[in-house]
């Protein structure tokens, strides 16, 4: 008896879980929504290397107009050879996986950023360079 009470109450844990780790890998997938907002706040972290809206260079190039921009292309910045040749076109998809590991997605890269791992932080400064970086 008290066998099979456990017997059910494993399965219905392991069905919640299966449950939870799907809802989680589905919205994973899709990615959370970005808030430009917050995304200010975790520009912060890149406004010491980068210029959002004036065309400056600092550290980095400018990330004036970035979103919808061919990797490597910001005039006068001299770029590692991984940048150039990435030719990858920046967008939210493209940005995601850079900030998540810049240095995996972009071999060689000259960006001495460890990456964002939280995912709503990337997708909140992607937000905020959609409407800000212009
Ligand atoms: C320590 C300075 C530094 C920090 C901090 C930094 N970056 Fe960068 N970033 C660079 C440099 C340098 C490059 C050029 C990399 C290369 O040539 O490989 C770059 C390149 C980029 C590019 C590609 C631009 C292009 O023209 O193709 C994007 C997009 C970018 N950074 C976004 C960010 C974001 C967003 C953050 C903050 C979450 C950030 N960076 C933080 C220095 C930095």
């Amino acid at each position: 008896m008290s066998i099979s009470k456990t017997g059910l109450g494993f399965m219905a844990f392991g069905a919640a879980t299966l449950a939870a780790l799907a809802a989680a890998s589905a919205a994973q997938a899709a990615g959370p929504a970005g808030d430009a907002a917050r995304g200010k706040t975790v520009f912060a972290r890149c406004a010491a290397c980068h210029d959002l809206n004036t065309g400056a260079i600092r550290m980095g190039p400018s990330l004036k107009g970035v979103v919808g921009r061919k990797a490597g292309t910001f005039a006068n910045f001299s770029y590692s050879a991984g940048m150039k040749g990435k030719g990858v076109t920046w967008g939210p998809d493209t940005l995601d996986q850079f900030l998540t590991a810049p240095m995996k997605y972009v071999p060689g890269t000259r960006m001495a950023f460890p990456g964002l791992s939280n995912a709503q932080d990337r997708a909140d400064v992607i937000a905020y360079l959609k409407v800000a970086a212009k």
